[in-house]
């Protein structure tokens, strides 16, 4: 019993530290995302709001924005129904860790964990990891956000 105990206070600890380096790690994302995550009008786009709408498009939706991260983006979106066309850059050299933890900080900052399907699972390093081999272009990625359907 004791030892129940104690591992589930690991895995609770390990997912705080997780939600700390993913805070740190979105420092360098904040400058054009903000620290609010509602982004810069029709430049950046919002993350607040929009990331569960992006899980919500199953399995692709919830690694959609692993890929965008990993590969870049760069295409016409529509994010929280403003127009955006901008460039995305790779952040492919951040390590898979890193890359989880601040893809589960964005699915769940400024409210997005109220909005997200209840199913949701976080994203773990293996599967960042998992998909390093597509090598996609930013391009490509942007074919990948239009299947989903977002509009
Ligand atoms: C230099 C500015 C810049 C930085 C830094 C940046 N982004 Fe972006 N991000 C963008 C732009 C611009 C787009 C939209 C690209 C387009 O219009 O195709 C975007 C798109 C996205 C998307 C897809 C949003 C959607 O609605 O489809 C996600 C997710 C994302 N960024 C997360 C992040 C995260 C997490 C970080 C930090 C690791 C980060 N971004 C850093 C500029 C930036």
């Amino acid at each position: 019993m004791k030892s129940v105990l104690l591992f589930v206070l690991l895995l609770a600890l390990a997912g705080a530290a997780q939600a700390d380096r993913g805070a740190q790690v979105y420092a360098q994302c904040a400058g054009c995302h903000q620290a609010n995550g509602q982004g810069i009008a029709a430049a950046f786009p919002a993350l607040a709001g929009e990331l569960p709408r992006i899980a919500a498009k199953g399995k692709d939706g919830r690694l959609f924005p692993a890929r965008v991260l990993l590969f870049g983006l760069q295409g016409p979106i529509v994010s929280q129904g403003k127009n955006v066309s901008g460039v995305m850059p790779s952040f492919g050299y951040l390590s898979d860790a890193d890359l989880a933890a601040v893809l589960n900080y964005v699915f769940k900052a400024w409210g997005n964990d109220k909005l997200l399907p209840k199913d949701f699972k976080p994203l773990s390093p293996a599967e960042v990891a998992a998909l390093r081999p597509e090598k996609l272009n930013p391009q490509q990625v942007y074919q990948s956000w239009k299947k989903l359907g977002l509009k």
